[in-house]
């Protein structure tokens, strides 16, 4: 086998198990319809730009519960999007519908130092409800993927929480595999010495 891409999807934290996925590069994703559904206005996949940041923060927040996915809960935050938009704003990529913000794709690249391999990440992959089961994150992980190719990465890597089945399903449609599982584990500190120190101390100061 040639090459692969690797992605990573989505920063997480403590307590939960994920899978990270990888896509050898010369899989092409396919957008497969089973059976006939009412039409949606006509969706374009551009490149991300800063007035979208509002509604991607907003949309990523209805995709993210706390309920459904506690973990990409924490993590997604509007410093985060800005940040990933400033370093990586040529790999963001949003899809649009009417004016309105349906879907995203943000990734990056890496690179380490003295290794030839340049990894492709996709950090966060949303498609609002109602256009979900179109094909929309097809396109927009298409489109990632050529981007990253144009950047040189020979690795995709994706993560995302061994529970999210819709996503799972969706990366090995599109040739994800040699799946490893990630165990993150947590600790609350609300009991450590320090912690009570610190607590203390800040009371003391409000007295
Ligand atoms: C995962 C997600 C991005 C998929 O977006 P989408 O636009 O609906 O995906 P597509 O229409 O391109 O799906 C392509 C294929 O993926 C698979 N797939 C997608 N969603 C699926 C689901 N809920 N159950 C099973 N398979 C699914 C199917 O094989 C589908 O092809 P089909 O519709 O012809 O059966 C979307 O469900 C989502 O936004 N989820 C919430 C956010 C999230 O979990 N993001 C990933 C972590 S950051």
């Amino acid at each position: 086998m040639g090459s692969a891409f690797r992605i990573h999807l989505g920063t997480d934290s403590p307590g939960t198990s994920h899978f990270s996925l990888i896509l050898p590069v010369n899989h092409i994703a396919k957008n497969n319809r089973r059976r006939p559904k009412p039409s949606l206005p006509p969706i374009e996949i551009r490149e991300m730009q800063l007035k979208d940041i509002p509604a991607v923060f907003e949309l990523g927040q209805e995709l993210f519960t706390a309920e459904e996915m506690p973990t990409l809960y924490r993590c997604w935050d509007d410093h985060e999007l800005a940040e990933l938009f400033n370093t990586n704003g040529e790999t963001c990529l949003v899809a649009e519908a009417n004016g309105e913000i349906v879907g995203f794709a943000l990734g990056s690249v890496m690179e380490k130092p003295r290794n030839a391999w340049r990894y492709g990440w996709l950090e966060w992959l949303g498609v609002k409800k109602g256009y979900k089961r179109r094909g929309v994150a097809t396109r927009l992980l298409n489109q990632l993927i050529n981007l990253l190719i144009d950047k040189h990465a020979r690795i995709m890597l994706v993560d995302t929480d061994a529970r999210n089945h819709a996503a799972l399903a969706f990366f090995r449609k599109h040739g994800f595999g040699q799946e490893l599982r990630h165990v993150y584990l947590s600790q609350n500190l609300e009991n450590h010495p320090k912690y009570l120190e610190k607590k203390l101390e800040e009371e003391e100061t409000q007295l």
